[in-house]
């Protein structure tokens, strides 16, 4: 056995000299049978992956959720189960629009990626730091970030192609309005609230189903940033809520949630005067109250950044049983995007890495091969990879595995015309209007000044249709804008 402190090349040979390239006579060039040498270059070649598309920019830490209300009335997931019981969590958090390198303090929605390590599999609430979002379908996605990224010919960010977009899709009003407001720029990870924002469902034992929203309120309270603050964070350090995450939990003092939920009985859906499954729209707290269920701490940061936090695959397809989806449109459509998302950008087996594969419980499958298999899951080792058992099922051998009928979700009636039903036609404009009249006199005029620096910039006749959707969803709202606008 060689010495452990031996530096070696991949195949654990210990390499004698890691500082000279093999070259033919002293001044000469390199010999193509310098192996050591292109076993680096063409490592160094590979070491990033495609970035996400979307939330690119993030960090992660480990953390504890502890159970403080036994939600087995509604739902038999493990982790509601118990009061008391404690569960490990990983978070990624992140800001959505700009690239890897790009700067913390943007405005800009924050991710706020939540897996639950439980005892029946990975459960993800992969949600943001607002309750709602831009769009209620997600056919309109990727139009929607292709005007929040860069411009395909200048590769500029587009003022002209946000705002045109907006003006056509009113139903971002909401969102927009929380994003242009003093919440449009958390100071940091931790003093921000996290939402799930769909409305997921809840099941129990009896087979009753109830929706739910997820609520996570920040312990440290909320701070923001003015845009005079953040313009001046984004260069002093462009790093500035990642540092501030590590540096909180390096210290030992370790950032909490709280954690609520807001429950409808499944029969609600049908009569309640908002579409509950829209995710554009709130539920009033009068209306469906919030109810605390635990708390989340993060205690752990990650060993390694890139196995860690680069590679970590969320996915709001990651569900167990007690939990399931609705029919809200913005959640089908991401059910389908991030495992694909996760095969291209990290590979086929991307749920063996110790991030992703399941840590309180084993995954046990007939899925075998692809590329990188065998890489065991270092908590309960994986299945997947080729061991001895049989890759089909079901088969005869002792070791045969088990359907488990006592987690059949209960059925969803469904009912209507499979159609392209108009997303146009709804109420955009209540819940926009009834936050921008919750503002005080001072957040009303940064709001507006927010909206108008960078609206000024694009052509008049966007500029007056924004006007439009502005008044509708609040007169004085409009008005303030059409008067900054000088229009
Ligand atoms: C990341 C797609 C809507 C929150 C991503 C990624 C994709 C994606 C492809 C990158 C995943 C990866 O490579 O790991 C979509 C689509 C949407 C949608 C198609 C609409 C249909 C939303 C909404 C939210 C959200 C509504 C929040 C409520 C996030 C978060 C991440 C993310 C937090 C980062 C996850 C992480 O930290 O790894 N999204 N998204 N997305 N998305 Fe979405």
């Amino acid at each position: 056995m060689t010495n452990k402190s031996y530096l070696t090349s991949q195949n654990g040979a210990p390499i004698a000299d890691d500082q000279n390239s093999l070259s033919a006579g002293k001044r000469g060039p390199l010999l193509l049978q310098d192996w050591q040498l292109i076993e680096k270059l063409a490592h160094f070649n590979r070491e990033r992956i495609p970035e996400r598309v979307v939330h690119a920019k993030g960090t992660g830490a480990y953390g504890t959720f502890t159970l403080t209300k036994d939600l087995s009335d509604y739902t038999i997931a493990d982790h509601f189960n118990g009061v008391g019981k404690q569960t490990e969590t990983f978070i990624r958090f992140s800001t959505v629009g700009g690239e890897m390198g790009s700067a913390d303090a943007e405005r800009d929605p924050r991710g706020f990626g939540l897996r639950f390590y439980t005892a029946n599999g990975n459960h993800d609430v992969v949600g943001n730091n607002t309750p709602t979002f831009f769009l209620r379908d997600g056919i309109k996605f990727p139009d929607f970030i292709h005007t929040q990224k860069r411009n395909p010919k200048t590769n500029l960010k587009d003022p002209q192609a946000m705002w045109d977009f907006w003006a056509e899709n009113p139903e971002a009003m909401h969102q927009v309005t929380i994003l242009m407001s003093d919440r449009g720029i958390p100071a940091n990870y931790r003093q921000m609230h996290g939402y799930g924002s769909h409305t997921f469902s809840l099941w129990n034992a009896k087979g009753e189903r109830f929706w739910v929203k997820f609520h996570f309120k920040s312990q440290q309270g909320i701070v923001n940033l003015t845009n005079e603050q953040a313009d001046k964070l984004k260069g002093i350090d462009p790093d500035s809520s990642q540092r501030d995450l590590v540096l909180a939990i390096t210290d030992k003092n370790f950032p909490k949630w709280t954690v609520n939920v807001q429950i409808m009985p499944e029969a609600d859906a049908n009569t309640y005067h908002i579409n509950p499954f829209d995710l554009t729209k709130v539920w009033p707290h009068s209306d469906y109250p919030l109810i605390e269920i635990g708390e989340l701490e993060l205690n752990r940061l990650p060993e390694n950044y890139f196995a860690e936090v680069e590679q970590a695959a969320l996915s709001p397809s990651n569900l167990v049983p007690g939990i399931g989806v609705s029919p809200d449109k913005m959640l089908q459509a991401r059910l389908f995007a991030y495992a694909d998302a996760h095969r291209y950008r990290v590979g086929t087996n991307y749920n063996q890495l110790p991030v992703n594969c399941p840590h309180a419980t084993q995954a046990n499958h007939h899925q075998r091969g692809g590329a990188m298999a065998g890489t065991a899951c270092p908590y309960h080792g994986s299945q997947t990879g080729g061991d001895a058992s049989p890759n089909y099922g079901p088969n005869t051998t002792p070791e045969a595995l088990q359907e488990s009928s006592q987690f059949a979700e209960p059925p969803l009636r469904l009912d209507g015309e499979a159609d392209r039903y108009s997303r146009y036609n709804q109420d955009d404009y209540t819940q926009a209007g009834n936050l921008y009249r919750i503002f005080g006199e001072d957040e009303k005029q940064r709001l507006v000044a927010t909206i108008c620096g960078s609206l000024s910039q694009v052509t008049l006749d966007v500029q007056q249709k924004m006007v439009v959707h502005f008044t509708k969803a609040d007169a004085d709202y409009g008005d303030r804008i059409s008067k900054a606008l000088g229009l």
